[in-house]
């Protein structure tokens, strides 16, 4: 049986940025889009949630209930934290606890960001996929998707479009 796979799926500015830099996504939430833009479709796909410490507080701060009730979520922080309800938090090093959760059995795994976490995922070549939904604005600034790096190379999956959302879905190349 193959490795389940980690995939990054994340909506971004034209230009490269998640947020603002006072962390507002209402950019995002004012675009027409369709259905859900594919969102279910792709949640159904796993069973597993990896997050940045400030995507969690992001979160906590603007949804009623926590929206990942039926997945194992896990927080990424280097702080001492308590276990809440919902999550699991992670200070381990993650080459090894990503290792191990591929190997376990189960759907894929869905890296849902902020930007810093994911820089350090690219890093170490955690990232088997990337799925972008593309909303069509230019921020200026803001928190970026992608930091300075690796260079990595990617094979196109798919593209399709929700209304005014791109999506395009890559395979890292390795
Ligand atoms: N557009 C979208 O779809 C989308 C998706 C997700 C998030 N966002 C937005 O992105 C923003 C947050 O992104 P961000 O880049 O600022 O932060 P982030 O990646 O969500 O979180 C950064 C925090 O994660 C922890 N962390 C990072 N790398 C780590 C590592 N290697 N090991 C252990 N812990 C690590 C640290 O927590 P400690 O400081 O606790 O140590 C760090 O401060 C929010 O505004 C959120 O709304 C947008």
């Amino acid at each position: 049986m193959s490795e389940r796979k980690l995939v990054l799926f994340i909506a971004t500015s034209l230009d490269g940025y998640i947020a603002t830099k006072e962390d507002s996504l209402d950019w995002l939430y004012s675009v027409e889009g369709e259905g859900d833009n594919g969102y279910s479709e792709f949640y159904e796909t796993v069973d597993t949630v990896l997050m940045g410490k400030r995507t969690y507080d992001w979160i906590m701060d603007h949804a009623e209930q926590f929206p990942y009730q039926n997945k194992m979520c896990y927080v990424f922080t280097r702080s001492e934290m308590k276990n809440a309800e919902d999550v699991q938090f992670v200070r381990n090093d993650i080459v090894s606890f990503i290792n191990k959760l591929k190997l376990q059995e189960g759907k894929d795994i869905w890296m849902a960001g902020g930007g810093e976490l994911l820089s350090a995922f690219m890093q170490e070549q955690l990232v088997d996929e990337l799925i972008l939904t593309v909303a069509p604005v230019l921020l200026g600034s803001g928190i970026p998707l992608f930091k300075e790096g690796n260079q990595t190379k990617l094979t196109l999956k798919r593209k399709r479009s929700f209304n005014q959302f791109v999506e395009l879905h890559y395979e890292v190349r390795v």
